[in-house]
């Protein structure tokens, strides 16, 4: 066997048993790199005579262009092999249980709002929705606040530009209560109806207890034969079940609200428990006393009419409720901003676990 087919028999080999891309970079410049073994014999071309250089030249030149397809070819193989392998260890198992504690948790307004519904449900309410951009028609018109009503700017509202008026020409707004779905619920479903409506409104007003954003529920009950003793029935059955008291006393106050007529304030008496209030107890005891919690009252004639229903047929009732504050009186936070603030450290100690879902049955208040 020639040199030059020794040369090619033992380089083909030491290619085909190389086992990894270094291997073979190794290899490349062992033959081919500058000092390597075939580059030399290629500069042993310029000093042959003419008929030398016709008969080797070939030769070392296929050898060449061999060593270079087999480096090439095995690094493609060994490519290859690398990433099936790779594919191979990221196998992601996705029936495997989590491996780390499940981080985050369910922050206490849409707990509240899972408790609500859950309560409110038992008692033959559905859960209704409506927009956060409104129009002054839902929001005030309708609810019986013509444009120059004075209890208008009772309301702090955040206005759109004109120029964002809607196809009926009403003015657009961030909806400053849940009262408006009221309306649509009644204008969609008719009657009867039996629902709350909890979700995000908008006024301008910051402070300890107050901030731009906070949440309501609106409760609706529109039937034949609708009176105040329903109201109080259901609003002290919901407080009951909610604070998971039966002393839960409530004290209705004459009030004023353009959408219901009468209208009435509730309060509910709290007695001091280690320092701090709670719900519970006769409010005119010694040492107890009264907190405001809601506004409601029997809908007004007119609210019927605008939302296109008999108000000599149809009669109901209406109340309108922080959520952000039951959550506060229930589960004993003091600054209101510290819900929005989104700080780890307070979802840590006031939030809740994913897996306690609040049912009558187990309670709808897992932490309480
Ligand atoms: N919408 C009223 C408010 O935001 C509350 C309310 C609702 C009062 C329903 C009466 C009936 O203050």
């Amino acid at each position: 066997m020639s040199e030059l087919d020794q040369m090619r028999e033992t380089a083909l080999a030491a290619i085909a048993s190389a086992n990894n891309a270094d291997a073979v970079e190794k290899l490349r410049v062992e033959y081919l790199g500058k000092q390597g073994s075939i580059s030399a014999l290629l500069k042993t071309l310029g000093k042959m005579n003419p008929e030398e250089r016709q008969t080797e030249g070939p030769k070392i030149h296929g050898l060449r262009q061999a060593v270079t397809d087999a480096l090439l070819a095995r690094k493609a193989e060994l490519d290859v092999a690398a990433l099936n392998a790779q594919l191979a260890r990221e196998v992601v198992d996705l029936s495997l249980p989590a491996s780390s504690a499940p981080k985050g948790s369910v922050h206490p307004v849409s707990q509240v709002m899972d408790e609500l519904a859950e309560i409110f449900a038992d008692m033959g309410f559905s859960v209704a929705t409506g927009p956060e951009i409104e129009d002054d028609w839902h929001n005030f018109t309708a609810l019986n606040m013509a444009e120059t009503h004075p209890a208008r700017a009772m309301h702090d509202t955040f206005y759109f530009p004109e120029s964002d008026n809607n196809a009926d020409g009403n003015r657009m707004l961030l909806r400053t209560h849940t009262s408006p779905v009221q309306i649509r619920s009644m204008v969609e479903q008719g009657a009867p109806i039996r629902l709350i409506a909890p979700g995000r409104v908008y006024r301008s007003d910051s402070d300890a207890t107050h901030t731009p954003m906070f949440h309501q529920v609106e409760g609706l009950v529109i039937d034949r034969d609708i009176h105040l003793g329903h109201l109080k029935w259901t609003l002290e059955t919901f407080l009951k079940a909610f604070f998971e008291r039966e002393d839960i006393v409530l004290r209705l106050r004459p009030s004023y609200f353009p959408f219901t007529e009468p209208s009435v304030e509730v309060d509910v008496g709290w007695e001091e428990v280690n320092g701090r209030r709670v719900l519970g107890g006769d409010g005119d005891a010694p040492g107890h006393g009264w907190m405001e919690l809601l506004g409601s009252g029997v809908v007004n004639r007119k609210v019927i009419q605008f939302a296109g229903l008999d108000p000599d047929e149809w009669q109901g009732f209406a109340f309108g409720v922080g959520v952000d504050r039951l959550a506060m009186l229930k589960y004993g936070m003091d600054d209101l901003r510290a819900f929005f603030d989104g700080d780890q450290r307070w979802l840590d100690h006031y939030g809740f676990s994913h897996l306690d879902q609040p049912t009558l049955s187990t309670g709808v208040g897992a932490k309480a």
